[in-house]
């Protein structure tokens, strides 16, 4: 089978490592890919939101099998436009990824269906929205509708900060159309857990739940970023909070999707919060999380292209689907000044030493230049370890971490520690 991996980070480098161990899969293809995709792929200079160019691809190297890492093309309908060709992908179709495409339509769609989450409330007009803020308490949650590459949650401690915050989003338009509508939201305590499931309209599988860092910098302190490293599985959801998780959230959305029509085909991200009244649901994403899935696919037992054939023909629950036992740690290693500006072009070194040492290292922000590998984005790496131990994983893929070396690096160096009660 010939399969085509949509995207360029370190979430479709371990799609496409994990496809790369498929016995069902003999070429694979990623536009536009990046500097280690390019190592187990073709690579085509093709982005995601060029569906005429992507098409042309399929047909001229009579791809199999299409797979879309980010959210965007599943928002803008590349499954819908594809599958109307008769080209087989895994994905979402526009009606189900507006869960992650639209905040406003994601909280409508929870209360729908009960599932728990923050109260809020939904403004077009910022006058109204900012006069809302008066039956909240801070800190305040400001929600942009529309997708905002990461920048549309803004957190604000104070209500100075809030006004100013639905300020940029509704009257200075920083992110244009996506700004028009906000949901003010309560704020709420706990620890954040991300359950993904893959869906093929009927049934679903959970892979191992696991744990982003979001901050930049050590201790959940500085800037939101894409995510700075992950760790799974996740110590504290255990078999019953794993239970209340399913019961409550994943099958009254799951059946809320079959209920209102909307069942294609693919990943679901719960970004979830464990607060002390249950489970509640921050958001939705239409797409495998990024860093998550470098700690997830490593860990699932199952060919990953069984899986995604299978949840494209409805067929999942024919499918074996493990998880091991095992624990992995990644580690993502940014480019200095991420998430605001940085410099690119740094020569990376180290990467063989790395992998020698036993670890994998994903490439986000890389390219291949004169035979060397440069940084070419915020997140540079994702060094990923396995063990039967999380501690050991967490020292393996901090050791591998040390052997890669380029220009401005920073990493966390705190990531799974509150599995260890560390952090607080
Ligand atoms: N790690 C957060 C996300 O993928 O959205």
């Amino acid at each position: 089978m010939k399969v085509l991996v949509v995207g360029g980070g370190g979430r479709e480098h371990a799609i496409a490592w994990k496809l790369s161990q498929s016995t069902l899969v003999d070429k694979i293809y990623a536009a536009p890919g990046n500097g280690g995709i390019c190592r187990i792929a073709e690579c085509f200079d093709i982005s995601g939101s060029d569906k005429k160019s992507l098409l042309k691809l399929v047909g001229e190297k009579s791809i199999d099998l299409v797979v879309v890492g980010p959210e965007a093309p599943l928002v803008d309908g590349i499954v819908d436009d594809f599958s109307e060709e008769g080209v087989k992908v895994f994905g979402f179709r526009k009606d189900a990824a507006r869960l992650e495409g639209s905040k406003v339509w994601a909280k409508e769609f929870m209360k729908r269906h009960s599932v728990p989450t923050g109260q809020f409330d939904v403004f077009s007009e910022p006058d109204r929205a900012v006069d809302a803020l008066d039956a909240y308490s801070p800190p305040y949650v400001i929600k942009a509708d529309g997708l905002a590459a990461g920048k549309g949650v803004i957190i604000a401690d104070n209500r100075d900060d809030a006004e100013k915050a639905i300020s940029r989003m509704m009257r200075e338009k920083a992110y244009g159309s996506a700004g028009e509508r906000v949901v003010v939201e309560e704020y709420l305590s706990g620890e954040e857990v991300s359950v993904l499931a893959v869906f093929d309209g009927r049934d679903y599988r959970l892979f191992v739940p696991s744990q982003d860092h979001k901050r930049a910098f050590d201790g959940d302190k500085g800037p939101n970023t894409g995510g700075m490293g992950a760790y799974a599985p996740v110590p504290f959801v255990d078999e019953k909070a794993m239970e209340s998780i399913v019961t409550k959230i994943v099958e009254p959305t799951f059946n809320g999707m079959i209920s209102e029509g909307i069942s294609g085909a693919g990943v679901l991200y719960f970004g979830l919060i464990l607060t002390s009244d249950g489970p509640k649901v921050l958001e939705y994403n239409c797409r495998f999380g990024d860093p998550e899935t470098q700690v997830v696919l490593p860990l699932l037992e199952t060919d990953i292209a069984e899986v995604f054939m299978a949840a494209i023909e409805g067929g999942l629950k024919g499918v074996d689907f493990s998880n091991s036992s095992d624990s992995a740690v990644c580690v993502v290693v940014a480019s200095g000044g991420y998430p605001g500006s940085y410099k690119k072009g740094f020569e990376i070194s180290g990467l063989d030493e790395a992998e020698e040492a036993g670890v994998i290292v994903f490439h986000a922000g890389t390219k291949l230049q004169n035979g060397k590998y440069v940084t070419a984005g915020g997140r540079v790496l994702g060094v990923t370890a396995l063990s039967g131990e999380l501690k050991d994983a967490v020292d393996k893929a901090y050791r591998g971490v040390e052997l890669v070396e380029f220009g401005d690096a920073f990493y966390r160096r705190d990531i799974a520690a509150k599995a260890f009660g560390q952090v607080k």
